[in-house]
């Protein structure tokens, strides 16, 4: 089931982002600082899927007056490829929809599996940001722009 976070998720979720960071191809695809990451996790909004009282997927983001910005997108390793980032995406796509609100990205170029989700979805590069990670790679900034993944 597909829900905004509650406090009494948040230790599920921190635990969750943890073993996703600690097995990650690259660090830099996670945004936030070690330090960073709690207070940033707890102060986001989040929608997760929760799948037998377990948070096994997330999407945060932050709503601005005109836009609406995803920060960072997980699903826990042994569930990946089987729909969860895209159902969140669905949900979160919905809401923008309703809120007349464009939803935009960044993402680090070498993340295929994030740009290949976002990309099946109908999200276009609008720019990259050079030298944005600090990989020294850069960012793709992505923009949504129709509704549901292409055909
Ligand atoms: C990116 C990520 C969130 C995708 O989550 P997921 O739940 O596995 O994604 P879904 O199952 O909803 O995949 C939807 C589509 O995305 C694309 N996709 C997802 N993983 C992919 C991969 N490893 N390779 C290529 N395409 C991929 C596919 O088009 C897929 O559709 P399909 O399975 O029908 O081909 C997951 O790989 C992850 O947690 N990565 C580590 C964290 C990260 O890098 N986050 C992004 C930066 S914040």
């Amino acid at each position: 089931m597909i829900r905004k976070l509650e406090k009494a998720d948040h230790l599920h979720l921190v635990q969750l982002y943890e073993i996703i960071a600690n097995q990650i191809e690259n660090p830099a695809y996670f945004n936030w600082s070690h330090e960073k990451v709690r207070s940033e996790l707890l102060a986001a909004q989040t929608l997760i899927y929760d799948w037998q009282e377990q948070v096994i997927s997330f999407i945060t983001y932050r709503e601005l007056p005109d836009f609406i910005e995803i920060t960072a997108v997980g699903t826990a390793p042994l569930m990946r490829r089987k729909g969860f980032s895209q159902a969140i995406l669905h949900e979160l796509a919905g809401y923008a929809a309703r809120q007349n609100k464009p939803l935009g990205l960044e993402v680090h170029q070498d993340n295929v599996p994030a740009l290949s989700l976002y990309q099946k979805w109908g999200f276009i590069l609008a720019r990259t940001r050079a030298n944005y990670y600090p990989d020294g790679r850069d960012a793709a900034v992505l923009t949504y722009k129709k509704s549901g993944p292409a055909q």
